[in-house]
């Protein structure tokens, strides 16, 4: 008889190669359909598998994590950020949990990239016209955007993906980067251009487009809000690939009806996937629906590293990604 094979709970449909590559070794427990699970759907998972592969979609809470019938010994998040899953109360209850960094921040890096562009050269709005029927060809002044090319770009979180963003900009479009974290340090960044300033008013007022990349925290949580949006310039540009709490959606609604700033490119919202409607409406906004490490390449090497971290765990050795 064969041994029993590990139980790993995996919340949404994953790649087909990932998937392939976790059943190969373990006993999946997964819906055929995929959807965002209930409350009763995790603790179910959270009951029966040693291991629960979450996303982004998955609420993992006090609660959940505090109950005295978790089997689970490990949540192997899909995905970097895991503001979504209670750390402490996973600590409490002796359940490790890893992410996917690395693996994700080039298409990331991209996608932000393709916002500030989008923005700048009125993307949407222009391919909304074509769209509808009423373009009745060009004129010189038509739809004039602004260039992005030279301009200064100011980076909040200059982690992985912020320092990947400051790379293209720099090479790529010969921008002037400016970067502000919570570790604060002011001065240029050794083998880099990128000069790190103090206060984050002091990166709003100095930069044409800014570019969020720091985690969702309890201290980034609305960390750009309007009085940071009282700094911006009026022809500058808010750029968010990271977490929608951190930017004060609200506020900045309202910076975007009083001219505060001239546009903004969002991926992630405060309350996904409902978006403020005062954004819905506006031309000078791009919306995506949270594509940042959405391509074929990435999400397979996000589930190829969540697997490595399974394969740690059932084999005892240490985790290559713990989150602590
Ligand atoms: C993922 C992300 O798609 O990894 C992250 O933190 O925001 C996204 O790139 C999502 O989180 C998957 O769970």
């Amino acid at each position: 008889m064969s041994p029993k094979r590990p139980k790993v709970g995996v919340t949404r449909r994953l790649p087909a190669t990932v998937e392939s590559a976790l059943r190969e070794k373990y006993e999946v427990v997964q819906a055929a359909e995929d959807h965002a699970l209930t409350l009763d759907e995790l603790a179910s998972l959270l009951r029966s598998c040693e291991v629960v592969v979450p996303t982004v979609t998955d609420r993992i809470d006090a609660r959940l994590l505090s109950a005295k019938d978790v089997k689970a010994k490990l949540l192997a998040n899909f995905g970097v950020g895991t503001n979504h899953i209670d750390l402490d109360a996973a600590k409490s209850a002796g359940i490790a949990v890893t992410n996917t960094p690395d693996v994700l921040t080039e298409d990331t890096a991209d996608l932000a990239i393709t916002l500030m562009l989008a923005v700048m050269r009125r993307v949407g709005e222009g391919e909304r016209l074509v769209r509808s029927g009423k373009w009745d060809g060009w004129t010189p002044t038509q739809m004039l955007g602004r260039r992005l090319s030279g301009k200064a770009l100011g980076v909040v979180g200059l982690g992985r993906i912020g320092r990947a963003v400051a790379t293209r900009a720099e090479n790529g479009f010969g921008m002037k980067v400016l970067a502000w974290s919570r570790s604060k340090r002011r001065g240029s960044e050794a083998g880099t251009r990128i000069e790190r300033v103090n206060r984050i008013d002091e990166l709003m007022e100095r930069s044409d487009v800014v570019s969020v990349h720091c985690p969702l925290v309890p201290t980034t949580r609305h960390l750009i809000g309007a009085p940071q949006f009282a700094k911006m310039r009026r022809t500058g540009v808010l750029i968010n690939t990271a977490r929608g709490p951190v930017v004060d959606e609200a506020a900045l609604v309202a910076a975007l009806e009083a001219g505060k700033l001239a546009g903004a490119g969002l991926d992630v919202y405060e309350e996904e996937p409902t978006v403020h409607p005062g954004l819905l409406s506006r031309e000078d906004v791009v919306l995506l629906p949270h594509l940042g490490s959405a391509t074929v390449e990435t999400r397979e090497a996000m589930g190829m590293r969540a697997l490595a971290n399974i394969d740690a765990h059932i084999a005892g050795r240490d985790l290559p990604d713990r989150v602590s």
